[in-house]
């Protein structure tokens, strides 16, 4: 099997390197409106913005971040297939400005703006950041009432474009090799995610400084959304790529992508993280199993043996569903003759 990884350096409010309906998925982490890192950006995109902050008025430059990335939401339903699905990774903004402090929902505003656009909300998930001080709570004090609680947590808000889900020709294998453990849906499919870092960080997802300069997000967050609603040999579109987090995921789950992104620079920086692409898929798939593994040994010390035997590896799966499952690794991987990106070959991963 063959994919391919392109990178466009341009302006995603207008995706004119993408056709209609020649997306699948996207799973993409915007700028967030109202942090300071993202002023000099929005400002960029929109000088009025750079005023209305100057100006102390934060609604005004609230609403006019959200109208910079309304543009690109605009085109995502242009260029989603029916039934394709949009998962957005925002966290909500806390700011004084003018002496005042308060919080800006991000995720309330781009929730209103899909549903505008007619898409279908779908139930969302919150994922919590690491906690890692009790400095957090300085200058808070301990005497009520003017105390805020502290943000430790992000969305990703899933949509779907149009009233209807896909539709697949009847054991379509590509669906079925994309399945996931019976163990995997729980964790995954549950509305609180508390262990995003966890399952592959110790497999390179450990660029902790790197992510901190980009505000790129854990590997471990595309890579669960790529599993959960796409198929080998869909395409996914991340508009705001960054260093390219989005990419890498699809890489290492075969999946196709495409990135936007106005900075440059970060494909040297995508340049170096997929290097490790063939070692870190193959690692992915065999920590998987490995959990797998794990999770089968404890319910046979309850006492409850696993149903099925999967077709491809050697242990037993809980349902009919994972028996086709078969990871994949990538074997090859060539720059694109223009330059603009990767055609990746993928192998199954034997045992
Ligand atoms: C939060 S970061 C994304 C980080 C990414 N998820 C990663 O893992 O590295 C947002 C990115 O969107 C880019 N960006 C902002 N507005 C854009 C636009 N209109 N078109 C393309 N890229 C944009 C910024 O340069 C930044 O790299």
């Amino acid at each position: 099997m063959e994919t391919t990884h392109r990178v466009v350096v341009g302006d995603a409010r207008e995706l004119s390197a993408v056709d209609d309906d020649s997306v699948e998925l996207v799973v993409t982490s915007p700028p967030y409106p109202m942090i300071e890192m993202w002023d000099e950006l929005f400002t960029e995109l929109d000088p009025a913005i750079g005023t209305a902050l100057e100006d102390g008025d934060g609604r005004a430059a609230f609403e006019a971040m959200h109208a910079q990335l309304e543009a690109v939401w605009d085109e995502l339903e242009r260029v989603l297939v029916d039934g394709g699905i949009a998962c957005i990774n925002v966290g909500d903004a806390t700011r004084t400005l003018d002496g005042s402090f308060r919080v800006y929902p991000n995720h309330a505003r781009v929730l209103e703006a899909f549903e505008a656009r007619g898409f279908d909300p779908l139930p969302d998930v919150l994922w919590r950041k690491p906690a890692n001080s009790a400095a957090k709570f300085m200058g808070s004090g301990m005497i009520p009432p003017n105390a805020y609680v502290t943000l430790e947590h992000e969305y990703v808000l899933i949509f779907r474009n149009g009233g209807e889900s896909r539709s697949f020709e009847p054991g379509a294998d590509r669906r079925y090799e994309a399945a996931y453990f019976w163990e995997e849906r729980n964790r995954w499919f549950t509305d609180v995610w508390t262990e995003v870092r966890g399952e592959l960080q110790a497999l390179g997802d450990d660029h902790e400084e790197l992510r901190e300069r980009s505000a790129a997000y854990p590997l471990e967050i595309p890579y669960r959304l790529l599993c959960m609603y796409s198929t080998y040999g869909d395409t996914v579109l991340d508009p705001f790529w960054g260093t390219g987090t989005t990419s890498l995921a699809a890489l290492c789950a075969g999946r196709n992508s495409i990135g936007y992104e106005l900075e440059d620079a970060f494909r040297k920086v995508f340049a170096d993280r997929v290097a490790d692409v063939p070692e870190l898929s193959r690692a992915i798939g065999r920590r998987r199993l490995e959990r797998h593994r794990e999770f089968v040994a404890q319910r046979r010390r309850e006492g409850d043996e696993p149903s099925y035997e999967a077709a491809y590896y050697d242990t037993p799966v809980m349902t009919k569903m994972e028996r086709e499952i078969r990871f994949r690794e990538v074997s090859g991987l060539d720059p694109l003759a223009d330059g603009d990106g990767y055609r990746a070959t993928h192998e199954p991963l034997v045992e």
